[in-house]
């Protein structure tokens, strides 16, 4: 696939070998950034190298933020804030994964707007205005680079809320830099996108464009994962699971995601160790069950790129939970919820919480969402 530019809305999206350098003439008019990383993969890609490079050619002065870590904090997006707004930064450059992008695309809006994240993620203060962010996205998952969407937690109360932030100005999808993404992360971080096409094209919010995307980004990542996972440094592969991670991310910021991500938010901000991939994939298969019932049609355009042989009937919806489990396990992902310190005497709790939390999202699922509907769901998890 040769390089090429998306652009949707104001963000221009580059994709292919050499995205990064585009990203230059973005740049240009900027004075200082603040460039936001996590700890390693920035630099051990070889991305942050080549980005410092070309803000020295430029003359464009930088300081570093280096601390975002996986389910970053309400404290972390602050002190991002704090730390473009002391520097005098003009402009944010994330260079990471999703958990980068969306801490740089949150503190970017407190740096403008003021006050803390947790009174955003608490809803008792809007973004009235956000300093521009750029993106060199590290993962082929989150769609971050080209949305609106932010996730953080509030730690000390076990919640993990997404909201809407801003947009990137410009962002880099460069295959050159995922060569050396761990095969976990180049698991998890597709499958991700896989959900937000799975959950895209069947929300209540769904739209036919959506679903033209949804399942071109399915088809995509069930060709090209496994051969991305069989030669981890193919360009071709992880191109193409990048732009099947960009149109998905598209999909979400027109029709949003539903039941496994409200789900798999409840059980990470228990546990953050549990990787918001990681979390999906052992919610999603028998979420996509009630999901098929419920809107057949939809679910099995998309289904069928996994199966081909999905009908657009409700009595296909256990085949449906199949399909996407099947897919989950031929590309190495079998877990269970046991294995992140959770334990089935936990269930009545767990279904309480997440009833809770998920009320807040409840009017996107196509099926009424009842206690022992997610109860069951977060049994199939063990
Ligand atoms: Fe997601």
């Amino acid at each position: 696939m040769r390089p090429f530019t998306l652009r949707y809305g104001e963000t221009v999206v580059h994709v292919g070998e050499g995205a990064l350098g585009m990203l230059g003439a973005h740049l240009k008019a900027r004075r200082r950034l603040l460039l936001v990383t996590g700890s390693r993969s920035a630099r051990e890609s070889g991305a942050l190298g080549d980005a410092t490079k070309m803000l020295d050619g430029l003359g464009i002065s930088w300081d570093i933020y280096d601390g975002v870590f996986p389910n970053p904090t309400d404290s972390v997006v602050d002190e991002i804030a704090r730390a473009a707004r002391e520097g005098g930064a003009d402009a944010l450059l994330a260079i990471g994964g999703g958990s980068v992008v969306d801490s740089a695309k949150f503190a970017a809006v407190i740096a403008c707007s003021g006050g803390e994240a947790r009174e955003y993620l608490r809803g008792t203060r809007s973004p009235s205005c956000a300093i521009p962010v750029y993106a060199v996205n590290l993962t082929h998952g989150t769609g971050s680079e080209i949305d609106r969407y932010s996730v953080a937690n509030i730690a000390e109360e076990g919640l993990k809320i997404g909201m809407e932030t801003v947009y990137p100005r410009a962002s880099a999808d460069d295959p050159l830099y995922l060569r050396s993404l761990p095969d976990s992360q180049t698991r998890y971080t597709t499958i991700d996108a896989l959900y937000h096409a799975l959950e895209s094209a069947t929300s209540t919010a769904r739209n036919p464009m959506t679903a033209s995307l949804a399942r071109e980004s399915a088809e995509i990542i069930s060709r090209w994962l496994p051969l991305a996972l069989d030669r981890p440094r193919d360009l071709e592969a992880r191109t193409n699971l990048l732009y099947a991670a960009a149109i998905a991310g598209i999909a979400i910021d027109n029709s949003v995601t539903h039941i496994v991500h409200l789900l798999e938010h409840v059980l990470s901000g228990i546990n953050p160790r549990l990787s918001h991939g990681a979390g999906l994939a052992l919610l999603g298969p028998r979420s996509m069950r009630y999901v098929h019932a419920a809107v057949p049609e939809e679910s099995a355009r998309v289904l069928r790129a996994l199966d081909p042989g999905i009908a657009p009937t409700s009595d296909h919806a256990q085949r449906a939970e199949e399909a996407v489990r099947e897919f989950q396990v031929g590309v190495g992902i079998d877990e269970s919820l046991s294995d992140y310190g959770f334990s089935e005497g936990e269930l009545d709790a767990l279904t309480s919480k997440a009833m809770e939390i998920v009320r807040d999202g409840a009017e996107l699922v196509p099926f009424e969402v009842k206690p022992e509907i997610v109860r069951d769901i977060l049994r199939s998890a063990f």
